[in-house]
């Protein structure tokens, strides 16, 4: 492409269009399956919800550690055929656990938007009570649909597979985590298969074999709290001294936090002014915190 640009550059416009459409069309092969699902179509249109997510991985506010997971699962995904050549799968069965609004939704959409795949959730508490006793067969039709369609399936609720949990039959649920586990079991990397839970202590430990990497989400430390909220209001907080609110911080999920940081941008906004001030940002927690506790 940058061949052709530099051909365009110099006027030579006819071997530029032919270089594009090469590489262009070079591409298209190598890559069908992903641009022919725009929208899943018959049995998988029920189960899943497509989406095609533009959040960028420099959005993604995660601890060191948890960073180059997601860093290294994208590296072996780019690598993909590379590492299957030398006869390695890349990592692709993926659990993520840990307290709501940490960032795992978030990762599976950075994950897709990354790799330039769609993103198809399934959210098994739905699917169960949906379709009850053909729980396993519509997994069935996901787990195919993942052979032939390249995406990030992103299973949310996982837990509800995994627990006794109240009003759920239990053999049932047992059994659907069996044939799940099979399915993943079998499942070649084309697709990246996300489960994601905030309770891991309802899941059974031999579970967390049966994945290539297990992610676990926390609150943020107030140095990513402020990177959260920094990246939320951009130049708006500039000059903000965010160690003054590590406390009013304490407690709070990254999602609590971005929407600490809206509120308080809109008001500032409303306001007419052009600057948030550590104060504005203080109201905005402390409301955040009075919140989640009642
Ligand atoms: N690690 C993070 N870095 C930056 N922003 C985040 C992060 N985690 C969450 N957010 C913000 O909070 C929103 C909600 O987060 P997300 O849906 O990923 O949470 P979750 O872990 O999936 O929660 P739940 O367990 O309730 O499903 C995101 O859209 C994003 O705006
Ligand atoms: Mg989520």
């Amino acid at each position: 492409m940058q061949v052709a640009a530099q051909a365009a550059r110099k006027g030579h416009h006819r071997l530029a269009t032919d270089l594009k459409s090469v590489v262009e069309s070079s591409r298209a092969a190598s890559s069908p399956k992903v641009t022919s699902i725009a929208q899943p179509r018959g049995d998988l249109a029920d189960l899943v919800i497509a989406t095609h997510p533009e959040v960028t991985l420099k959005e993604l506010v995660l601890p060191t550690a948890l960073g180059s997971l997601v860093g290294r699962i994208l590296t072996e995904q780019r690598q993909r055929k590379n590492l299957l050549d030398h006869g390695f799968e890349p990592a692709h069965r993926l659990l993520f656990e840990g307290p709501p609004g940490t960032g795992k939704t978030m990762t599976a959409a950075v994950l897709a938007h990354e790799l330039s795949m769609p993103l198809l959730t399934i959210r098994l508490d739905s699917l169960m009570s949906k379709f009850m006793g053909e729980t396993a067969s519509k997994l069935r039709v996901i787990f195919e649909a993942a052979e032939q369609q390249r995406a990030v399936y992103l299973f949310d609720e996982f837990d509800a597979l995994g627990g006794e949990r109240s009003g759920n039959d239990v053999g049932e649920a047992r059994r659907i985590l069996n044939s799940f586990l099979v399915f993943l079991e079998n499942s070649s990397s084309e697709s990246l298969i996300i489960a994601a839970t905030n309770h891991r202590q309802i899941l059974d430990r031999a579970l967390f074999r049966r994945f290539d990497m297990v992610l676990d989400y926390a609150l943020p430390d107030p140095k990513q709290g402020a990177a959260v909220m920094r990246g939320r209001l951009g130049t708006l907080a500039k000059g903000v001294r965010w160690t003054s609110l590590a406390s009013e911080m304490e407690g709070l999920s990254h999602a609590d936090l971005v929407r600490a940081a809206e509120s308080a941008a809109k008001s500032v906004i409303l306001m007419g002014r052009t600057q948030i001030a550590v104060e504005d940002l203080r109201h905005a927690l402390e409301a955040r915190q009075a919140g989640s506790l009642g």
